[in-house]
């Protein structure tokens, strides 16, 4: 993975991250899919050098593995795995030469510098669309194999996708019925269902907005809008931006609500209205939920079935498997109902 070109100076020299800004993105902002222009892919913070440090300091809660069956779109393909004993160097060998994706968490928490272009990346948003006010904010370094896929899935907080390295395709689809199921949606808001838990059928591919995602680009899709990802025969370095307003907040209290709702009481037509009384009352039927200790008992725990081994097929060599809480979307759960 080549990166002749790091510039680590280009983050502070005040210039605009991102280009390609019209009147009418600026309209659509939220609305529809977008795509705009970077030169992030240049800087030394997406360097090999810097990703392998990352992946040598990264503790448990600090990364997610997956492997998957990259020929087709089968869930019951996809495990979740483990990195151990293995320098930065021959886990990347690993994503070149195998069928992985690692997503490294929050790096802004250990790297003040990622911190910085996270905070730069916002303040450049909020400063070019108005009543844009992001205030919790996240960021995710995703690097992975050629041709691997992200399933089916939605994210529960506002997001942005910046490609670095290698091209993928990009499908992004409606966030509405019956491409973003609602019950499906409220588990997952609940933590009872990883992001993949939306149904999904091929016929779903007709309404989808495609991109070939290429270095240099990022796209900026509708809350909650159901992607899935298809890498080319390449390897590819991309980070993600998650964040939540004031109104994206409100959405996610609605929908965990509406999941408890759903499952104590069996309503079954419940209103996404994130504004009145029934919005209030629905928030203290989420914040009793939570008091409660219901939340934790339910949530979904993931199984650990292989670890990353360069040498190994695909870079995977399965283990006995072992019980994992999973950690992405660990900034929305620090959000607590009736904040
Ligand atoms: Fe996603």
């Amino acid at each position: 993975m080549p990166n002749d070109r790091a510039s680590p100076h280009l983050v502070s020299t005040g210039a605009p991250l991102v280009a390609g800004w019209t009147a009418q993105k600026v309209a659509d902002f939220g609305s529809v899919p977008l795509q705009f222009e970077h030169e992030l892919q240049r800087h030394s913070l997406f360097s090999d050098e810097a990703l392998a440090r990352l992946i040598e300091n990264a503790k448990r809660e600090d990364y997610l593995v997956n492997t998957m069956d990259v020929t087709t779109h089968d869930l019951s393909s996809r495990q979740e795995g483990e990195i151990r004993d293995l320098s930065g160097e021959a886990v990347l060998q690993a994503v070149k030469n195998g069928h992985i994706w690692i997503l490294l968490l929050r790096p802004q928490r250990s790297n003040a510098l990622y911190l910085d272009l996270l905070h730069r990346i916002y303040a450049e948003f909020s400063s070019r669309v108005p009543g844009f006010k992001p205030y919790l904010v996240n960021m995710a370094i995703l690097i992975s194999s050629p041709r691997v896929q992200v399933y089916y899935h939605c994210d529960i907080p506002g997001q942005m996708l910046w490609q670095l390295r290698g091209t993928k395709r990009v499908y992004v689809y409606p966030n509405k019925m019956p491409f973003l199921d609602q019950a499906s949606l409220e588990r997952i808001a609940l933590g009872e269902a990883t992001e993949f838990g939306l149904p999904y059928q091929n016929s779903f591919d007709d309404h989808a907005v495609v991109y070939d995602l290429q270095p240099g680009q990022l796209l900026h899709w509708p809350i909650n809008a159901p992607h899935r990802i298809v890498n080319a025969d390449c390897v590819n370095v991309s980070f993600t931006t998650e964040h939540f307003t004031r109104s994206l907040r409100r959405r996610y209290y609605v929908n965990y609500a509406n999941g408890v709702l759903r499952r104590q009481r069996g309503w079954s037509d419940l209103s996404q209205a994130t504004t009145g009384p029934a919005y209030w009352a629905k928030l203290g039927v989420a914040a009793a939920y939570r008091l409660a200790g219901a939340e934790k008992k339910r949530q979904k725990i993931s199984k650990v079935e292989f670890r990353v081994d360069p040498t190994a097929p695909n870079g995977v060599r399965p283990i006995a498997g072992y019980g994992f809480r999973p950690g992405s979307n660990l900034e929305v759960k620090q959000v607590q109902p009736g904040e």
